[in-house]
């Protein structure tokens, strides 16, 4: 077994530039091979492998094939059934905030807007009822949860399918959605491993010479790898998470549909994954290579774009009888999909619905497969979620600004409402893809409630926010005016048709003027800019001219800029990500205080776009006929969103775990304890891997505990956070200012107390060693505890010290 894992033949020019063009490919990290592909054992599984193996004995070799490659079928991806088996097949849906391809189903707030709950239990709980969703229409496996992208750059155009650029925040909201979709008997596939930090160039393309330019290769080094982008996955490894789908993109050169340190080494050996890896659509590049290097199921397979043959199917049938893959490589690979089937109880599951094949343009008749649907066509499987979703939204809604207690709202007489996300949507319930060119922002007048591609969603049922204010303001006895062009809205006030009072087209003025903005995101495309789209700076600088009491609310699938944040007529804001169906409601909730904002961003909103320092790499040059120039030097390290900002001594406009309440809250009485007064080892002892890893990474060192109160009048759900820092000369340099360790959320009375704990473990406490290859305490055993509100409001602050052996 190789033990270095990534080999860099000049490590300081990959340092010296994050822009490729100027290197030559030898300076890159290359990824080594890492072989065989380790059998599963089955562990944490109990009882599913004897299934699964039992069934294996049954196939034969065309049928074993059939298992391991996607067919057309009536869901987004299929495994083919084996009627003399009674198996009836596997449908794969997307994605991570709703069954996609469906009516008659719910449309849950984006992974973005969960994080921003900071709620653990609402984590589960959406995780839970999608699952619900998902088993009732028959679907096997989730596409979701996502953890790639993390959110290296801001502009990245799938950020909000998953959930946070912090690692510790995105590994709990990640395997609890493992847990949570598992827990009813739905698989989970986490996405994408790993890398695939933007969209540009994900794939390869061909230039005008007919050459095939490579997908873009994601050049990480070991430490970042796992400090930062591995360290989710194995968080949901160590849940039980079924399947892992591997990214487009290249890491360190290798496709990572064939990248066997990553698949092999990484993720089956060293995080102990018992599951199967399936490919990306269309992301397998190869047969051997990629079998070899861990990929267990192409998908779709079959008939994908103009490839039109799998590089799995009768290639492994022939691979397997000339003797050039073993047999016993496949046999894993079909254990591996079905010892987790037979764990979830899948081989007795609701049938596949009709209605998916509609909506996917799936014939049955024409096909060569006997997939059974439902015949009960079109199953509402909403089974009122809408309350769970209209209360994740409205805790995932973060107040940024409340001047003069604007908020919550004091039964304003007159409204205004402003901008084209207010509106109901009117291009459709199902906007998967709304650009035809990188950096167009979506439709124009409608609601932002999901982004675009494999993450959206069919609504059934969307609240505009404008629907219901009005029921709102109906039912207290308040008008409501509003132009939802924004084209109108930045024409210039006051009279001759203009915008402001007394005559222009809104009259009276209003109490209060809710200005909604939005930011389209959808798969396949990075954003372009960093403050809201369609004129959004314009729209707020021409309503706040004439209403000194303008409330801005922004729909956004990712960070945005607010160059009026600090507008005195401005006098609150709140950015409310993607709520999902239940959109206006949760606004209105929040809006009029039925809820009590809880949210707190999972992200840093700089005061200038230029104060982030990570890039989507776009390459100008059209014509260029370099192969392999698409690099991404990830050279920041581990210095991404606040570990950047701290790093670097910058000032954000709201800082990472920023978020207001109605209520005031104070922390105090910080203790931190050892869980053991005994010497520890400075690395992990060597124990059998588990999922996960091994489990002595898991181990409580020390327990820190607060006190959390209510002071002040109204209830309201305090997010205590906590950090950790290392001492310098413990760890190694690169190593950030004070990384994210625990949080909690608690609902609080008036005047209540609550006391939280955090656990640290072995991992929490413990940086990457290259060297060792193992995760290490800091030398001395010591740390810094801060605990409070927020990456940069940190009011307790307390030592940790561990007995380090030797
Ligand atoms: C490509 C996307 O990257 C992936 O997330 C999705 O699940 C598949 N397409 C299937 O739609």
């Amino acid at each position: 077994m190789i033990r270095f894992l990534w080999q860099v033949a000049a490590t300081a020019s990959l340092f010296a530039c994050s822009h490729a063009q100027s290197e030559t490919s030898s300076s890159y990290y290359t990824s080594p091979t890492i072989y065989p592909s380790p059998n599963t054992t089955g562990i944490g599984w109990d009882g599913a492998l004897e299934k699964a193996q039992s069934f294996l004995g049954q196939l034969n070799l065309t049928e074993k094939v059939y298992i391991v490659t996607g067919v057309r079928g009536p869901c987004v991806g299929n495994i083919a059934p084996i009627p003399r088996l009674n198996f009836t097949g596997l449908c794969l849906q997307d994605g991570p905030a709703a069954i996609r391809v469906a009516d008659y189903a719910s449309v849950f707030p984006a992974g973005i807007t969960t994080a921003a709950t900071w709620d653990k239990t609402l984590f589960y709980q959406r995780a839970a009822a999608m699952g619900q969703e998902f088993k009732d229409k028959g679907a096997h496996v989730i596409l979701a949860p996502v953890a790639g992208p993390l959110g290296r750059v801001a502009l990245g155009g799938r950020n909000w399918e998953g959930f946070s650029p912090d690692p510790y925040l995105t590994g709990s909201a990640f395997a609890l959605s493992v847990e949570g979709m598992q827990s009813v008997g739905a698989q989970a596939c986490g996405k994408h491993y790993i890398g695939n930090e933007q969209e540009t160039q994900r794939n390869p393309t061909v230039n005008g010479e007919g050459e095939t330019i490579l997908a873009i290769s994601s050049n990480i080094d070991d430490r970042t790898m796992h400090e930062l982008y591995l360290w989710p996955f194995a968080d949901a490894v160590k849940s039980g998470m079924a399947s892992v789908m591997c990214s487009y993109n290249r890491i360190n050169q290798t496709y990572g549909c064939e990248n066997s340190k990553l698949l092999n080494g990484v993720l089956k050996e060293e995080l102990g994954f018992q599951g199967y890896v399936m490919s990306d659509w269309g992301a397998t590049h190869s047969g051997l290579p990629a079998i070899n290097g861990g990929l267990d199921m192409d998908m779709p397979g079959s008939s994908f774009g103009s490839q039109t043959l799998s590089f799995f199917g009768g290639n492994i049938t022939a691979a397997v009888q000339n003797g050039s893959l073993p047999e016993s490589r496949l046999d894993d690979m079909v254990l591996r999909i079905m010892t987790p089937y037979y764990f979830l109880g899948q081989d007795s599951y609701p049938s596949v619905d009709g209605s998916s094949a509609d909506l996917n343009g799936y014939n049955p008749a024409t096909s060569n497969y006997s997939f059974t649907l439902g015949t009960d066509k079109s199953r509402d499987v909403r089974g009122g979620h809408a309350q769970l979703i209209h209360d994740i939204a409205a805790q995932g809604t973060v107040l940024l600004k409340n001047e003069n207690a604007t908020l919550p709202l004091k039964s304003p007489k007159r409204i205004g409402v402003f901008g084209n996300d207010a509106a109901d949507l009117v291009t459709g319930l199902y906007n998967t893809n709304n650009l035809n060119y990188a950096g167009a922002p979506g439709y124009d007048i409608g609601t932002l409630a999901v982004g675009g591609g494999s993450g959206a969603g069919r609504f059934t049922t969307l609240i505009s926010p404008l629907e219901a204010i009005k029921r709102r303001a109906y039912a207290e006895g308040a008008i409501v005016e509003y132009v939802l062009d924004n084209k109108v809205a930045i024409q210039s006030g006051g009279r001759g048709g203009g915008l402001g009072p007394p005559t222009g087209k809104i009259s009276p003025k209003p109490d209060v003027c809710l200005v909604f903005l939005k930011t389209y995101v959808t798969e396949g495309y990075d954003r372009l800019n960093y403050e809201a789209d369609w004129n959004s700076t314009q729209l707020v600088a021409n309503i706040t001219s004439f209403c000194n009491n303008t409330v801005v609310i922004t729909h956004s699938g990712g960070i945005n800029t607010m160059p009026w944040a600090e507008n005195e007529n401005v006098t609150a804001i709140l950015a409310a990500h993607l709520p999902g169906e239940q959109s206006g409601n949760s606004i209105v909730s929040v809006l009029w205080g039925d809820v009590n904002p809880s949210g707190h961003l999972p992200y840093t909103i700089a005061l200038n776009e230029s104060d982030y320092n990570t890039k989507i790499v776009n390459q100008t040059n059209t014509n260029d006929t370099d192969p392999n120039a698409w690099q991404d030097n990830f050279s920041e390290g581990l210095f991404i969103d606040y570990r950047h900002f701290d790093q670097a001594g910058i000032e954000p406009l709201y800082e990472f775990g920023f978020g207001l309440s109605y209520t005031t809250f104070n922390i105090s009485d910080l203790s931190i304890s050892a869980t053991t007064n005994a010497s520890l080892t400075q690395l992990p002892g060597d124990t059998a891997i588990q999922p996960g890893g091994n489990p002595e990474l898991y181990a409580v060192l020390a327990t820190v505990s607060v006190t959390v109160s209510n002071t002040g009048e109204v209830a309201g759900a305090a997010v205590p956070q906590l950090y950790v820092s290392f001492p310098s000369g413990s760890v190694p340099e690169g190593t950030p200012v004070r990384v994210l360790r625990g949080f909690e959320k608690r609902q609080l009375a008036p005047g209540a107390s609550e006391a939280v704990q955090f656990m640290l473990t072995r991992r929490d406490l413990s940086y990457w060693d290259v060297v060792s290859q193992q995760w290490s305490l800091p030398s001395n055993g010591s740390a810094t505890v801060q605990a409070g509100w927020s990456s940069r409001d940190l009011p307790l602050e307390g030592e940790l010290a561990l007995t380090i052996e030797g």
